[in-house]
C-alpha cells in the first residue's frame, strides 16, 4: 500500500478535504461530550521541531493521546540530526519506530527528503514556503461560522510566506479567490507557492483595496522563522500593511478576521481588530486540534465509513 504523506495543501483532493472536515466536526463533537473515541490506541507519532512552537506542538501531542496514541517530541538540538545525521538516516529510524511523523523545519526540500525515506505518513508542521495544517484549521473555522467558502473572497495583508502560500494553493483546490497584497519585493512567487497559475489571486499595490467586499482578512507577521535577520529592513517595509479598523470596515460587512498566531499588536494587526467583533483567532487556533486529529486519523487508517 502506498504511503500517503501531507507536506503541502494540495497533496489532498478536494473530496479528501472535504472528508477531513467532516470528520473533524464529528471528531470534536464527540471530544466535546466527552466521549472516547480512541483509534489510534498503540500508534506512536513522533514531531520534529527544528523552529520554537506553541499550537503545533500542542495540538499534535494532545490530538494523539485523545486518539488513544501516543506523541515524542524530539528537538533538532538535542537529537542527532542536529550534529548532522543525514536526514534519509534519520527518516530510515525514526518512521521504523513510529507510525507517523510531524515535522517542523526550515527548507520543504528537507520534508521531502525525509518523506522520501520513510516507511510511515510525513505531515507538515510548518516549513519556510507551506503550514498546510493551519489552511485546514482556518477554512475548517470559516466554514463553521459562515459556510462554503466556495466563491468567496480571502484578503491576504502582509508577507508572502508560507502561510500566504498555502491559502493560496487551497484557493485553486476549493475554488475561492484571494485578494493579496504585499509591499514591493515581497510578491508572491508562483513556483515557490506550488501554484498552477495566478487564475486564482490578485495581487493590490494598496492593501486597501485588497480588503474592500472580502469575505476573510487576514495577515500574519512581518518576520516568518528564519528571516529574523532581515526584521529591522522589514519593520520599515510593512509599516503600511497593518490590518486595523478602518480596513475591516471596508471589507464585506460579514468579514472574518482571521490570524495563525502568534501575532504582534500594533504590528501586523491592531489590538482593536484581533481583540474585536471580527476576530475568530482563539476558534482558528483550537480548530488546529481537531483538523488535525481528522488528519492523522485519515493518515493511519483511511477513510471511516
Ligand atoms: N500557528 C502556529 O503554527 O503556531 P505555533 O508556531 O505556536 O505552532
Ligand atoms: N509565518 C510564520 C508562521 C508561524 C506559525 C512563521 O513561519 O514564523
Amino acid at each position: 500500500m502506498s504511503i500517503k504523506h501531507y507536506l503541502q495543501f494540495n497533496d489532498l483532493t478536494k473530496d479528501e478535504i472535504y472528508y477531513l472536515f467532516d470528520r473533524a466536526k464529528w471528531i470534536k463533537d464527540q471530544f466535546k461530550s466527552y466521549k472516547k473515541y480512541w483509534p489510534l490506541e498503540d500508534r506512536t507519532l513522533v514531531m520534529i521541531f527544528e523552529k520554537a512552537s506553541t499550537r503545533t506542538r500542542l495540538s499534535f501531542e494532545s490530538g494523539m493521546q485523545q486518539l488513544g496514541g501516543s506523541a515524542i517530541y524530539l528537538n533538532t538540538k538535542d537529537s542527532q540530526l542536529g550534529r548532522g545525521e543525514p536526514v534519509e538516516d534519520a527518516a530510515q529510524v525514526i518512521s521504523r519506530m513510529s507510525d507517523v511523523v510531524m515535522i517542523r523545519t526550515y527548507d520543504q526540500e528537507i520534508i521531502e527528503r525525509f518523506a522520501e525515506n520513510s516507511r510511515v505518513p510525513v505531515i507538515n508542521g510548518l516549513t519556510n514556503e507551506y503550514h498546510p495544517c493551519q489552511i485546514l484549521a482556518d477554512i475548517f473555522t470559516y466554514i463553521e461560522h459562515r459556510g462554503p467558502i466556495e466563491g468567496k473572497t480571502v484578503a491576504w495583508i502582509g508577507d508572502s510566506n508560507n502561510v500566504c502560500n498555502t491559502w493560496l494553493q487551497a484557493a485553486e483546490l476549493l475554488n475561492f479567490n484571494m485578494h493579496v497584497s504585499t509591499p514591493k519585493g515581497y510578491e508572491v512567487e508562483i513556483e515557490r507557492a506550488g501554484l498552477y497559475d495566478d487564475s486564482h489571486f490578485e495581487e493590490f499595490e494598496n492593501p486597501m483595496d485588497a480588503a474592500k467586499g472580502a469575505h476573510l482578512v487576514t495577515t500574519d507577521v512581518w518576520t516568518s522563522m528564519g528571516y529574523e535577520a532581515e526584521q529591522k529592513e522589514r519593520m520599515m517595509d510593512f509599516a503600511d500593511w497593518q490590518v486595523d479598523s478602518d480596513m475591516m470596515d471596508v471589507a464585506d460587512k460579514s468579514a472574518l478576521f482571521m490570524h495563525c498566531l502568534p501575532a504582534h499588536r500594533g504590528e501586523e494587526v491592531t489590538a482593536e481588530v484581533i481583540d474585536g467583533k471580527h476576530s475568530v483567532v482563539w476558534d482558528e487556533a483550537e480548530n488546529r486540534l481537531h483538523v488535525q486529529k481528522a488528519l492523522l486519523e485519515y493518515l493511519l487508517v483511511g477513510e471511516v465509513k
